[in-house]
Formats: structure tokens, sequence, C-alpha cells
């Protein structure tokens, strides 16, 4: 029998994409209101519909054609942020695109950022949930549109936005197509993190590491086919940003318990938890935890480790850090 877990365990997560927590309800809501035809990417039961990872990637776009004001997006963050703080989630991340924010136009972006921020401000105080913004460029809309969602980057870093990120179909373009976009968002102090290793081997983390020089990975979890590469990320302190969940219900392991995450934690790695992109994996970081502790054994003591490891990994100033390890400490 394995330990309950309180679903009130404070937690932090870092890996989130904006529009993959929206709720389907809400997208369906905004299609209505605008007389858009996306009938065909939701299930009879509510829930959105897709066949595989590249399916999903189509009707993710499919979901963002709703997504049109800053407006759309002040509501999406009050929805987002309240399905997260009901999970018990203190400290967010989530990775924000320009392309699906007035088209990678900065003008337009510095408007949806504004409406973003302001509505997390007001749940930080409503909910006590705290947000960051890791603008992330998409790998499979090109190195071109990487420039300008890096300048968009580079313009707009501050206290909320603070990361720079990479997501998309691995399987399109190499890392080393985006080393201008990491440089500038380096350049201008943002933090950074790429998707790899979740539909590449170990290689593409190793090239996420050389070419881009981030110091978090998204997934990485195929690294576990590589025990040198493995090594290497426990001794260099890389965090993965790992989504169990996710990657189970896209096929990339067949189940939890054949899901590398304990492996790579037994080998030091730090490994934190998230959801990616929750209603579509018909998940909530409270379920992961469930599953993560029938799956392995793990407890409430590995789940408070694995929080202030997220905590300490968190692109975040140094004050936000520190009231975010008080509360893990239940200290706040
Ligand atoms: N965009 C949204 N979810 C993603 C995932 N799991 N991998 C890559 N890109 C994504
Ligand atoms: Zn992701």
């Amino acid at each position: 029998m394995s330990e309950k877990i309180d679903p009130a365990l404070p937690k932090v997560e870092l890996h989130l994409h904006f529009e993959g927590a929206a709720p389907p309800a809400f997208i369906r809501g905004l299609a209505k209101e605008k007389h858009i035809d996306i009938a065909k990417i939701f299930t009879p039961d509510g829930g959105y519909a897709y066949r595989d990872f590249w399916h999903f990637l189509e009707v993710y776009e499919a979901a963002c054609t709703t997504l049109q004001s800053p407006e759309d997006f002040r509501r999406l963050t009050l929805a987002v942020l309240e399905d997260r703080a009901k999970d018990g989630v203190v400290y967010a991340e989530t990775f924000l695109s320009p392309d699906f924010c007035g088209v990678g136009d900065v003008t337009a972006w510095r408007e949806y950022l504004l409406a973003i921020e302001e509505a997390a401000l007001e749940a930080q105080k409503t909910m006590g949930i705290t947000l960051k913004g890791i603008v992330t460029a998409i790998r499979h809309f090109g190195p071109d549109q990487s420039r300008a969602t890096a300048l968009c980057a580079a313009e707009t870093k501050s206290d909320f936005l603070t990361g720079f990120g990479l997501a998309g179909d691995e399987k399109q373009f190499h890392p080393k197509d985006f080393t201008w976009a990491f440089d500038c968002a380096r350049e201008a102090g943002l933090r950074l993190t790429a998707h790899a290793g979740e539909w590449g081997g170990p290689e593409s983390v190793r090239d996420a590491l050389d070419h881009l020089k981030v110091e978090r990975i998204g997934h990485g979890v195929r690294a576990i086919e590589d025990l040198a590469l493995v090594d290497q990320l426990a001794e260099q302190g890389t965090v993965l940003e790992v989504c169990p969940g996710s990657n189970v219900f896209l096929g990339v392991y067949p189940s939890f318990d054949k899901h590398p995450i304990d492996r790579l934690r037994e080998r030091e790695v730090k490994v934190t938890i998230s959801t990616d992109d929750p209603p579509f994996f018909r998940t909530t970081l409270t379920q992961e935890y469930e599953t993560l502790a029938r799956a392995f054994g793990w407890t409430e003591d590995d789940f408070r480790a694995i929080n202030r490891d997220a905590a300490n990994a968190a692109f975040c100033d140094e004050a936000t850090r520190a009231r975010i390890l008080q509360i893990l400490e239940g200290r706040a």
C-alpha cells in the first residue's frame, strides 16, 4: 500500500505550457463567442481529441486560434491559475509564445504580456499562487521565427518574464539552428531551458546542453539510455523538468512503472515533476504524485525534497525563492 499523498501538499511546477493548460470548456466557450468551428478537436465527453504527439501539436494550434486578444489571455491566466491553485501549486512557471500572442510582433506582445502579468498578480493576491513566464520558441516554426521570438523575450525581460526555452516537434531542425536565439536570450539575462530527450534520444539532450547551454532540460528522460550522460547530468546539476503522465499518455513509455524517473533519481539526477499540458493528458499534479507514489513507493518526504529542488531551480529572484521555500517548509 502506498502512502496517501495530501492533495494540499504545497507544490512547485516548472513545466507548463500556457495554452496547453487551457481547460477545454474555456476554449470551447471562446470558440462559441467568436463563431470559430473547432468542434473536431473535442471528444464527445468534452476533452481534447488527437491521435498522437504530432496530431496533438495540430490540435494545440487549432485551440490557440480562439485566443485572439490580451483580454482572452487575461481570462486564460485566471482559469489556468485557478486550476493550479486547486492542486496545491504555490509557484508555477509557464511557457509563453509570442507566436500565439501577436504573431511575434514586439509591440503586440507587450500588450499580451501585460494582460497576463496583471492577471497573475491578481491571482497571487486572491489565490496565493506565484507565476513566472518563460518565452518559448516553437521548434517546428523554424529558426527564423525563433529569432523574432528571442527578440520579443529580450525586450521584455522582467521580474515576471525570466526565462527562454524551446518546445515543439523535436524531430524538426537541430538545436544548433537555435543558437542565435539562445545567445540573444542569454545576453539579455534570461535563464534557459529546452525540450529534449522526449522524442529524441540521449544525443538530443547532449545537443541541447552543448549548443544551447541550457541549465534545465524539458523532459530529458531519454538520457536514461546513456548512463555516462546520466552521470554528467547528476554531476553538473542539470535539472530535468519531468512530466511522467505526459510521457505515458503520449506513448514515450508504456506505463508509469516503466518510466525512468525513479532510476534517474537513484543516480542523483535532479528531477522535478510537472504536468506539461494537463487537460490534454487528463492529469493534475496531485494525480501525478499519487501515481508516482503507487509506482515507486515515494512518500510525502520524497515529494517535499523534489519540490525543494524545484524551488532551487526556479527561474525567479532570490526573494521569491526564499518565500516559496518557506511555504514549502510550512513556515509561511
Ligand atoms: N508543446 C506542448 N507540449 C509539448 C511537449 N510535450 N513537447 C513538445 N512541445 C510541446
Ligand atoms: Zn513540454
